[in-house]
């Protein structure tokens, strides 16, 4: 069945095609001719001399530099925009660099749902380490995920030294997992699923340490199935009450349900055993059903994309779900997955885009210029379904 927009999308890509390049197989078009296009507008943004991108900010810049790869990786060697020089780049200049960072603070432990920021600035953080162990998080899967690309040993060994001080905040607050930050006691369920992530995918990598990741990646695991942070509908809310240990009922945020998908295909790649990935089957079908409007498009939890008002951490989390969501569709080829990736995608580009200046908005249904117009976050997030469309259909062969 043809419906028109898939008409006009196809119309669009053979226009664009004739005009801008005939390298990639008709397969897998338009997704790489709109990924190339959107990693090409990304750059616009990109500030080499301090090794980040304007208007995205420091864990953000962490998660960009992520979706690049993962960009580079389907596509291979581009001469328009070489991510391995980017990531070259970035590892030396974004540790010395004064970044502007938005500094979260709150006085109770919703913090990572009110999205509240003053802006201050700070210095560069030496060796990726600062004081939220989220991101820490980010950056030890950017320079995982640059280790894949490049297989630049040094690449690895940051994302291990990152992960020993992540370590540092693992204590028994609720049990196990490790805490927010370095002087709160709060158990979010962000900085306890990047935990188990990495872990897991140093398992998958690092010669010689395998056993020392995996457990600990099989314990955290544990600790989080059990832990409350999974609702009885299968979504995982913000963290835990510290006082009573009992799931805080906060929003679930798009990105709690994706980072540990991805998590669990890492882990159960490193353990050989595939029943790790059942309850990422659960977790993904019902953030889908909990997230997607009637046309399948996906929103934020809090609907904060539709108000175009998402704060300053909010605009990449959905990106980050459909990133981590074609992690899993490549483990498991589930059809309702790549019908999300693609018709997220589509939407993204048929009415999330500037026309003009091939920007991508926060909202996936529309208005790219609404709240602050496209940024290098809400652009990023959105080439994360690109790109996870490109996979998709490339996977699907
Ligand atoms: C990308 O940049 C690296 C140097 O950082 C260079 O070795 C490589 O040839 C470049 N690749 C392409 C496709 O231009
Ligand atoms: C940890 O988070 C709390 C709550 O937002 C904040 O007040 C505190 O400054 C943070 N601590 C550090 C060391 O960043
Ligand atoms: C934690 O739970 C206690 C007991 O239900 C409640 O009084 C308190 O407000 C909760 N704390 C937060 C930050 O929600
Ligand atoms: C969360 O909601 C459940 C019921 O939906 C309730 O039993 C529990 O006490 C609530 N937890 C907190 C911390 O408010
Ligand atoms: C696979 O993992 C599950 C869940 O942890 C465990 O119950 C099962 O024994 C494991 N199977 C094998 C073959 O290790």
């Amino acid at each position: 069945m043809v419906s028109t927009t898939w008409g006009r999308l196809a119309a669009r890509a053979l226009f664009y095609m004739s005009i801008h390049r005939l390298g990639h197989a008709a397969n897998d078009a338009p997704y790489a001719e709109n990924a190339e296009l959107a990693a090409k507008v990304l750059q616009d943004w990109f500030k080499p001399q301090t090794g980040g991108w304007s208007t995205g900010g420091w864990w953000q810049n962490a998660n960009i530099l992520t979706v690049l790869t993962d960009w580079a990786l389907l596509e291979g060697p581009n001469q328009h925009v070489n991510v391995t020089d980017i990531a070259a780049t970035t590892f030396v200049n974004a540790q010395k660099e004064n970044v502007q960072i938005g500094k979260r603070h709150r006085a109770d432990e919703q913090m990572a749902s009110s999205r509240k920021h003053t802006r201050t600035t700070e210095s560069g953080y030496p060796k990726f380490i600062n004081t939220f162990y989220d991101d820490e998080g980010w950056w030890a899967l950017a320079w995982i995920r640059s280790y894949d690309l490049t297989k630049k040993i040094e690449y690895l060994s940051m994302a291990e030294s990152i992960f020993d001080d992540m370590r540092t905040g693992a204590d028994n607050v609720c049990g196990g997992g490790i805490l927010w930050n370095k002087t709160m006691r709060y158990k979010a369920a962000i900085a306890n699923e990047l935990y188990l992530t990495v872990a897991a995918s140093l398992a998958n990598r690092v010669q010689g340490s395998k056993d020392h990741y995996l457990q600990i990646a099989r314990e955290q695991w544990v600790w989080f199935k059990k832990s409350g942070l999974i609702n009885k509908d299968n979504l995982i809310n913000d963290g835990l009450n510290s006082t009573t240990c009992l799931n805080n009922n906060e929003t679930t945020w798009s990105y709690n349900q994706g980072v540990i998908l991805g998590g669990l295909v890492e882990l159960s790649k490193a353990a050989g055993n595939d029943s790790y990935l059942s309850p990422a089957v659960d977790i993904a079908e019902a953030a889908i059903a909990s997230l997607q409007d009637e046309d399948g498009i996906l929103h934020e939890a809090d609907h904060c994309d539709i108000r175009a008002d998402c704060g300053e951490d909010g605009p990449q989390f959905k990106g980050i779900f459909i990133r981590n969501l074609h992690y899993l569709y490549k483990a498991v080829p589930n059809e309702k997955f790549a019908m999300t990736i693609k018709k997220n995608a589509d939407s993204i580009w048929a009415k999330g885009r500037d026309p003009k200046t091939n920007r991508l908005g926060l909202s996936w249904v529309g208005k790219p210029e609404a709240g602050i117009g496209p940024t290098a976050k809400t652009h990023s997030s959105a080439m994360d379904a690109l790109v996870a469309a490109m996979g998709a259909v490339a996977g699907s062969k």
